[in-house]
């Protein structure tokens, strides 16, 4: 199957289990994921950005049990009263929501089983063996520690079933050859590698149903058993776009206008899933593969995974109530090397905070738009030359470009915030306000003052994909938003063009950007 020409830069998220609210661990991401999107619109491309939830399965339904409730009902709540508003709290742009309770999904699901099966990939056997029901998972003897789960540390169940069971192992060839020699499919390395070694070291036929509980999707020809909820759930990112829709369809076009997926972003945990059975699931429907499963580190909490289920998961308002949406955005990708784990601390989110956000960055812009006030009327000075600054945003902009698409956000914050600190290092040389004592001087201030407002125009642009709401704050205070227009429209080829700002367009002094920590907690 070819992808249409004018295909969508399609990302994903992990639809994430309802059983709980959501921690930073699931913030960072969908952070990450948002970053990218933006961050793809303003390179002028057509994107698509999905995230949801995934809501059948044991750990669900004994969750709703527990809390006496239906599982449907339980899903309604949490996505309703958690999910969705923590995701819009984050500034989260996403498409599409999907919920794997949603007909649109469930249908999908049932007529690509039916497929596989009518292809001849299904067939009906016994799985006896351990099942984590933190991880949703089939066990193998390595992954386990003294019979609990390695994530977990939870005793795993023993199960013993008749099941049906998706020819997996017929796909071990194929997906060994993929990961050879094309290594952008999986990252970073190090994911590729165990991936490698988990498929080299031999992988059985995989069991995709259950038949001693009913909260799933039934098998379409067997509805005493429910369908495998990662079987359910890995098939979100194409039944949400329209998978096994006629392609005259609605959802026909859209599957073709953004299939295959081109990053599916996950945590290194649920790697083997993403690397190994949804490619061969989808193999053996004879669709397109995604391009890359890209799977980041964990946050960790005193050297382990953070997770709700062992009392260490923090909420991301815990953190936004105190620092703010922006820096929290900001923090995790600036701190931790995407694809490395990375401990949180609040120490260093402070520090950071301080240093980079509200000293570099915050300061900057408000001294910049205090002096234009002061000394220009409020008003944009005429258009400079840039002395040097633009040389510096030219390297800028390309090295940020490369970083972020390659999913090194680090790398793509800190050439940005290398230049922020070019312009920190050039006022300070420059000293306007020694300028402004002489009248005489009053071509060198302006000068000096352009060029620095045209600086907080390229960084205002260039961190918007990173901290939208801060930064649309700053570009209405340069007065932008008037005369060039939205910022999230403004493009990334087109940021280091020297002298968007007009002169003479008016400038305000805007809120503090980044208050200092002490008056926040306040
Ligand atoms: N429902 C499955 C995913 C199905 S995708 C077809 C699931 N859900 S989850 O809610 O348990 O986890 C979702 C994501 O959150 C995973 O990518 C996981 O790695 C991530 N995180 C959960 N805890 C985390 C940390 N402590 N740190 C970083 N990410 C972690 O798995």
């Amino acid at each position: 199957m070819s992808s249409a020409e004018n295909k969508s830069f399609y990302l994903t998220t992990p639809i994430y289990y309802v059983n709980d609210a959501p921690h930073i661990g699931h913030a960072y991401t969908t952070v990450a994921g948002d970053v990218l999107t933006r961050w793809h619109r303003q390179r002028g491309e057509s994107v698509w950005f999905l995230t949801g939830t995934d809501e059948h399965g044991q750990k669900v339904m004994n969750t709703a049990a527990q809390n006496g409730v239906s599982p449907q009902d339980w899903c309604d709540r949490l996505v309703e009263a958690e999910w969705k508003p923590n995701w819009s709290h984050l500034n989260i742009a996403n498409d599409d929501f999907i919920r794997t309770t949603e007909p649109r999904h469930m249908v999908r699901v049932q007529a690509f089983m039916q497929d596989l099966k009518d292809k001849g990939f299904i067939y009906s056997g016994k799985y006896e063996g351990p099942y984590c029901i933190g991880c949703e998972e089939f066990k193998l003897p390595g992954d386990l520690i003294e019979g609990s789960c390695r994530i977990h540390s939870r005793p795993v169940e023993m199960v013993s079933e008749e099941n049906w069971f998706f020819k997996l192992s017929e796909f071990v060839p194929a997906l060994i050859e993929r990961y050879r020699s094309n290594p952008g499919a999986c990252e970073p390395e190090s994911a590729r590698n165990e991936v490698l070694a988990f498929l080299e070291g031999g992988v059985s036929d995989l069991s995709i149903s259950r038949s001693t509980f009913d909260w799933g999707i039934p098998v379409p020809w067997d509805t005493n058993q429910v369908i495998y909820v990662w079987f359910d759930a890995l098939l979100n990112y194409a039944t949400a776009v329209g998978l096994m829709d006629d392609p005259n369809s609605q959802g026909g076009k859209k599957f073709a206008n953004t299939w295959p997926a081109d990053v599916h972003l996950v945590g290194k945990d649920i790697l083997r899933f993403h690397a190994v059975i949804w490619p061969a699931m989808l193999m053996a429907a004879g669709l397109d593969v995604p391009r890359k499963v890209f799977a980041h580190g964990w946050l960790l909490v005193g050297g382990e995974k953070m997770s709700k289920s062992k009392l260490t998961g923090i909420a991301p308002k815990d953190i936004t109530d105190h620092f703010g949406v922006d820096a929290f955005r900001y923090y995790f990708l600036r701190a931790i090397p995407f694809g490395t784990d990375g401990s949180f601390s609040w120490e260093d989110m402070s520090a950071r905070y301080t240093s980079e956000l509200a000293n570099d960055f915050g300061n900057l812009a408000s001294r910049l738009t205090a002096m234009i006030e002061k000394y220009c009327g409020g008003v944009i000075p005429a258009v400079s030359d840039g002395a040097g600054l633009v040389e510096y945003l030219e390297k800028t902009v390309p090295a940020a470009d490369a970083a972020i698409c390659a999913l090194d956000f680090q790398g793509g914050i800190n050439a940005i915030m290398d230049f922020c600190k070019r312009v920190n290092g050039y006022v300070t040389e420059q000293e306007p306000w020694v300028l402004a004592k002489d009248p005489a001087n009053k071509a060198a201030l302006d000068a000096v003052l352009y060029n620095t407002a045209e600086s907080i125009r390229a960084l205002a642009v260039l961190l918007h994909s990173v901290m939208p709401a801060t930064t649309e704050i700053l570009w209405a205070s340069l007065g932008a938003d008037v005369t060039l227009g939205p910022i999230g429209e403004q493009t990334i080829a087109k940021v280091a063009e020297w002298g968007q700002l007009p002169a003479g367009s008016k400038v305000t002094k805007g809120a503090v950007l980044f208050p200092r920590l002490e008056e926040k907690a306040l």
